[in-house]
């Protein structure tokens, strides 16, 4: 069974850490259900990791939908909770609604994510009034990165770290269930965390948040080039599948792959027939 929002929630109280991971797909969301994870994140970083795409401000909610969908049927059991896209709750309460039943409805995920602090306080509020659970994500949020200046760590000085306080305490009363604080100053995670009662989900921002999110690609070693600061590997799937590769291409090349028992038989006297004709 999926673990409730009420039950996510209550894990702050527990003192035992969430740990959630990105998919954005079956057999990954698979994986990580048989690992119990507490939640998977269908993140608009789907759009860089996976889409090939330049930015996540290029992520639609239809790309969310689709990969959310997958995800569903991979992980049944799994809380699901998945990315509002850029520019697809900003213009008004209703556009933020609309979306979120997209995404829910659609989508098969149990809660959605959005970025940014008291500006969109009253979305969240629309859309929890509504009935569904919204997570919050403060700090370097990807989607205003343009904005931001590039991906550098938020909230290093008293009126930064002020106003994502102040952002952090507007979505908790708002009704947010959880908020994700990213790249910020490990002090300014515990503050924040020790500040609010529901859950705050760290990705760069200290080890004394009530729990931590990453991104499975960054984890399981796909992203060769770059690996956040944040982040660690714990795995060598880009290289693992390079080496699958290799001795699967060996062995077509050896003729030691397929063999007679990787296929079906026909009886004999019908390839003697066929041959005869
Ligand atoms: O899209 C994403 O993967 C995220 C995480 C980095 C929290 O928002």
């Amino acid at each position: 069974m999926a673990m409730t929002i009420t039950e996510f929630r209550a894990r702050k109280s527990s003192g035992k850490k969430l740990a959630l991971l990105t998919s954005y797909d079956a057999p990954t969301a698979r994986a990580l259900e048989a690992a119990e994870i507490d939640a998977i994140l269908i993140g608009d970083s789907v759009g860089t990791n996976v889409l090939g795409y330049d930015s996540v401000t290029q992520v639609t909610v239809n790309d969310i939908v689709h990969h959310a969908r997958a995800v569903a049927r991979g992980a049944p059991d799994t809380l699901l909770i998945a990315d509002l896209p850029f520019l697809s709750f900003q213009a008004s309460d209703s556009q933020a609604l609309h979306n979120s039943r997209r995404i829910i409805q659609r989508g098969q995920v149990q809660a959605v994510k959005l970025e940014g602090g008291r500006a969109v306080e009253n979305r969240v509020r629309t859309i929890v009034a509504a009935g569904v659970p919204v997570m919050g994500h403060l700090g370097l949020t990807p989607q205003s990165v343009h904005q931001l200046g590039g991906f550098k760590a938020q909230a290093r000085d008293y009126n930064t770290a002020r106003a994502l306080l102040d952002d952090a305490l507007a979505l908790e009363a708002a009704g947010a269930f959880a908020i994700v604080i990213e790249a910020i100053p490990h002090e300014l995670g515990k503050l924040v965390t020790e500040r609010l009662s529901i859950p705050t989900i760290g990705i760069g921002a200290g080890p004394d948040c009530d729990g931590e999110i990453q991104v499975l690609h960054d984890i399981a070693g796909w992203n060769l080039d770059f690996l956040p600061r944040h982040s660690k590997r714990f795995g060598d799937s880009a290289k693992a599948t390079t080496y699958i590769a290799e001795q699967y291409i060996e062995a077509v090349r050896q003729k030691d792959f397929p063999t007679i028992s990787n296929s079906v038989r026909m009886p004999q006297d019908i390839i003697a027939r066929l041959d005869s004709n």
